[in-house]
């Protein structure tokens, strides 16, 4: 143990992974984005951030993805450190230690749950104290998934999903989580989307009434019906053997299955933890995934797991 935690000046934040039920794109905008009509799912898949002073500033990742996670000034970690430092009246250099559950590059938001998580636990330890809405701005400026993963639960997230707007969604929804050797990069799987769609005119999105009325209902049977992603073409086209995956899932029974975000992660819905296990069994078995995960959604958004003055969002 460092000197820092054995003094208790470290500061331990959680953060979800994120899954989106749906994923309406519209056009490319003039900056580069392009406009969603998206809805969030936060599922109990978490990175744990822990922040402590030190000699220099430095990101380590832990745990079975760690040597896939760049840790250079580009780490959303490292930025959303940098961002509060600008802030703080007292700072100092601190060592980011990322513990990491949360798939690599797999379109699950696991760099955003780490900015998020980096963000609440540097105000925490350098006692900023700055309000929810100031950590949510921040937040935007990191990226467009940082600012559900401070919020957690379900929501729809529009502009480029960085604007959220809280969803009643009263059920509980088991997934199975089929994911992939090797990450797809966003920007290529936008790329490739607005490849597939040249020549053709791309409405504006509009979040889908069907998925909002199994949401209220709680009707994982409606839900599983209603999954829809506009970059799963794209992740399908870049990536072909993705679409065998979700076949087989289908096959063996999931109510319903989606890429999750811009892939390559293919989130199956299941009526109940019997049928969550029956098809993590079935999928590993299968051999058509190398690894195969259960999460349970919705879950919580950023929240602390160890500080000196204690504090959630
Ligand atoms: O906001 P973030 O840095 O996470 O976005 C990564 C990339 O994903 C962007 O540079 C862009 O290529 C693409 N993107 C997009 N439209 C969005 C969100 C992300 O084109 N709404």
């Amino acid at each position: 143990m460092s000197a820092a935690s054995a003094s208790g000046r470290s500061v331990t934040v959680r953060a979800p992974a994120k899954l989106n039920l749906e994923l309406t794109v519209g056009p490319r905008r003039p900056d580069g984005y392009h406009d969603l009509a998206t809805v969030f799912h936060a599922v109990g898949l978490h990175d744990e951030v822990t922040v402590e002073p030190a000699d220099d500033w430095e990101v380590v990742v832990t745990g079975p993805y760690a040597e896939l996670v760049p840790c250079g000034a580009d780490n959303l970690a490292m930025r959303a450190a940098h961002l509060i430092a600008e802030q703080a009246t007292s700072s100092g250099p601190a060592r980011i230690t990322i513990d990491k559950e949360i798939p690599v590059a797999g379109g699950m938001a696991g760099g955003s749950a780490d900015g998020a998580a980096t963000l609440l636990a540097c105000d925490l330890l350098w006692e900023v104290g700055l309000s929810r809405g100031e950590l949510e701005e921040l937040a935007a400026d990191l990226g467009s998934d940082v600012p559900f993963a401070l919020a957690g639960g379900t929501a729809i997230g529009s502009g480029r999903g960085e604007q959220l707007v809280p969803v009643l969604a009263p059920g509980r929804y088991e997934w199975v989580l089929a994911l992939s050797e090797g990450g797809l990069p966003t920007p290529e799987v936008y790329a490739e989307c607005d490849r597939l769609r040249a020549g053709r005119r791309v409405p504006d999105p509009e979040p889908s009434e069907d998925l909002m009325s199994a949401l209220r209902a709680g009707d994982p049977r409606a839900l599983g019906a209603a999954l829809t992603n506009d970059l799963q073409d794209a992740a399908f086209s870049l990536r072909p053997e993705l679409r065998g995956l979700l076949e087989v899932g289908l096959d063996f029974g999931a109510l319903g299955g989606i890429v999750s975000g811009s892939g390559p992660t293919i989130a199956f819905l299941t009526a109940d933890v019997e049928g969550a296990l029956d098809l993590s069994v079935a999928l590993a078995a299968s051999g058509a995934a190398p690894e195969v995960k259960r999460a349970t959604g919705p879950a919580h958004g950023v929240h602390v797991v160890r500080s000196p003055s204690l504090r959630s969002l």
